[in-house]
């Protein structure tokens, strides 16, 4: 396992206990984003974590129900918040209860229990079910102070809908804004996100109390959509600070090489959570990846897991791409409506593969903020991160990876200058990387510039914090040359619309799809079928044509 160390400490430090250094700590709600107060990555991260200890999951029988859990929850402790959430066709109703304080959620435990008559293991975890009321039980009176901060608050927008509101919009610019506030992750998606972590945390706690299950990718970073995806990276230990501990427990060697035996032990967590966690369904194990992952769903959560344990880069880099997106408010929107555009042209998909992923669009787009082109430069690079941090940004870990950098952007000197418009950055991120010498060169958010390839590899995206590796090295020739042709079909479509939203502005550079996807029933008809549709589909037009067969045939490999 990756292992922390503040450097000129020389102490094992644990990554969360950064925090303290930070001073107060913030209460993280979407309130504080309005009031422009700046929270700090693992200070958000804390909040939440320590937001979802407090928190219980409840099933319901219908939205009406949290009167009557209102009143039973405030007997036992002091309820903060109500959520109400759905799922499925014949929806499941959930609440999510915030208790005030650590005593209440634990008297909340001491006074839930299992049900004894069944076969079912006995797990405990913040997931539980509210009994519907008996002549046993007796009926409870409705509490007047009962009130849900949020109902049916995980629905996602249709596409129609999504539609008709960015054809309202007066702008372009205002389309973009829009898109992401219609579809980014809401305060009730990322309490689910860690009460999902907390699941795993609270299970396995029985055997390696320490055990910390930390959220990264898109769920925390702030370019996470509503129905985004959990990354997760397990733990089971803790570094401690100053260990000076004469008594150490005694633990089994671990046989064979570091990755089979991280392998084993991910095999056992997988086991676990298909065994003992409730909810949890559809268990992969997918052990010979260069990072080995589990990937399970919670249903009640309805969110998809990808888990691993050790490689805590992902936290760094979560933390850096979160940093980008706090310093300007512009970079948020633009990568939701790149993302969402290359998803529409079929250039990302859900499984991995030989195309370009969203987080190597993510850093695409962040590199071109960097750069000074026609107007100053958005974001700062790294590089004048690094430079910029204080004693306690620096952090290494064990295996070399360097996670240095500035965290706190209130010590940003940076000059705030460019003020184009989201329609016109837009534009530029088109325009700039349809003119981009990818043979020769290298994306590299570290400086300024684009850097001479290292190696040959299609597309070549430096990983900022490990500076060797290639982000993109998965991305193929052919994928590659589609990502061309769309950049510039993009660029020129978005040239052609006036910044008023005339004829439809942004979506027009969404459209490839949702005409195709009327065409084709994609997602049920035979893969025959498909190509010969999209054969007729494209008669007059060689080139598109070859190009959304490649499509087709990926995404049925794919499958
Ligand atoms: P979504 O598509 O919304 O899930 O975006 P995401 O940013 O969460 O992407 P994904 O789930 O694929 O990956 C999660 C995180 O893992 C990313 O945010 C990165 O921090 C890290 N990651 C993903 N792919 C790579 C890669 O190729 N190299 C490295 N170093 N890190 C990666
Ligand atoms: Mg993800």
């Amino acid at each position: 396992a990756a292992n922390f160390i503040r450097m000129g400490h020389s102490v094992g430090f644990s990554l969360f206990e950064k925090s303290k250094f930070y001073g107060k700590k913030y209460y993280c709600q979407q309130v504080s984003k309005e009031q422009n107060t700046f929270i700090p990555f693992l200070d958000m991260i804390e909040s939440r974590r320590e937001q979802a200890a407090r928190s219980i999951l409840v099933q319901v029988q219908s939205e009406q129900s949290y009167k009557q859990l209102f009143t039973y929850c405030e007997s036992i402790g002091k309820v903060k918040n109500m959520f109400h959430y759905s799922e499925g066709p014949e929806p499941l109703h959930f609440i999510i209860v915030e208790f005030a304080s650590d005593v209440d959620i634990k008297n909340v435990f001491a006074a839930s229990t299992h049900i004894q008559e069944n076969q079912s293991i006995p797990a405990t975890s913040h997931f539980l079910w509210f009994r519907a009321a008996s002549k046993k039980l007796g009926r409870l009176k409705q509490d007047k102070n009962a009130r849900l901060s949020a109902e049916h608050a995980t629905q996602l927008i249709s596409e129609t809908d999504l539609c008709r509101e960015l054809a309202q919009c007066e702008t372009v610019s205002n389309q973009i804004d829009k898109l992401y506030d219609l579809t980014r992750l809401n305060e009730v998606g990322q309490r689910l996100r860690f009460l999902t972590a907390k699941q795993v945390e609270s299970t396995v706690s029985g055997l390696f109390p320490n055990i910390c299950a930390y959220p990264f990718g898109s769920s925390v970073n702030g370019f996470g959509k509503m129905s985004c995806d959990l990354d997760l990276v397990v733990r089971l230990t803790q570094d401690k600070e100053n260990d000076n501990s004469r008594l150490i427990y005694h633990c089994k060697a671990a046989s064979g090489t570091e990755r089979s035996t991280a392998q084993r032990n991910m095999e056992t967590i997988g086991d676990l959570i298909h065994l003992f966690l409730p909810g949890c369904s559809q268990v992969r194990r997918i052990l010979q990846a260069r990072v080995p992952i589990i990937k399970y769903h919670q249903q009640f959560t309805n969110v998809e897991c990808d888990l691993s344990m050790s490689n805590m880069s992902g936290v760094y880099m979560s933390d850096f791409l979160y940093l980008m997106g706090e310093i300007d408010p512009r970079v948020r929107p633009l990568l939701f409506t790149i993302r969402k555009w290359a998803k529409e042209v079929f250039l990302t998909n859900h499984s991995p593969g030989k195309w370009i992923t969203n987080f190597s669009l993510t850093l695409l787009a962040l590199a071109f903020l960097q750069k000074p082109l026609r107007s100053p430069a958005v974001l700062p690079t790294l590089n004048q991160l690094v430079k910029s941090a204080g004693p306690y940004d620096n952090y290494v870990t064990e295996d070399g990876i360097n996670g240095t950098f500035l965290r706190d952007i209130k010590k940003l000197h940076f000059e705030r200058q460019n003020t184009s418009s989201l329609h016109s950055l837009l534009f530029e991120f088109f325009e700039y990387y349809a003119q981009f010498d990818f043979m020769n060169k290298a994306i590299c958010l570290n400086e300024a510039v684009a850097i001479a390839k290292p190696e040959y590899s299609p597309l070549y995206i430096v990983n900022p914090l490990e500076k060797g590796l290639n982000v993109s090295k998965n991305v193929s020739m052919e994928e590659l040359e589609r990502f061309k042709i769309e950049i510039r079909n993009a660029a020129w479509i978005l040239e052609s619309q006036e910044s008023n939203v005339g004829d439809k502005g942004l979506l027009s550079i969404f459209e490839t799809k949702n005409n195709l996807k009327q065409k084709l029933n994609l997602s049920f008809s035979p893969k025959h079928n498909r190509l010969l549709e999209v054969n007729a589909l494209f008669d007059e037009d060689e080139e598109k044509k070859i190009e959304f067969k490649n499509v087709a045939v990926e995404k049925e490999v794919a499958k």
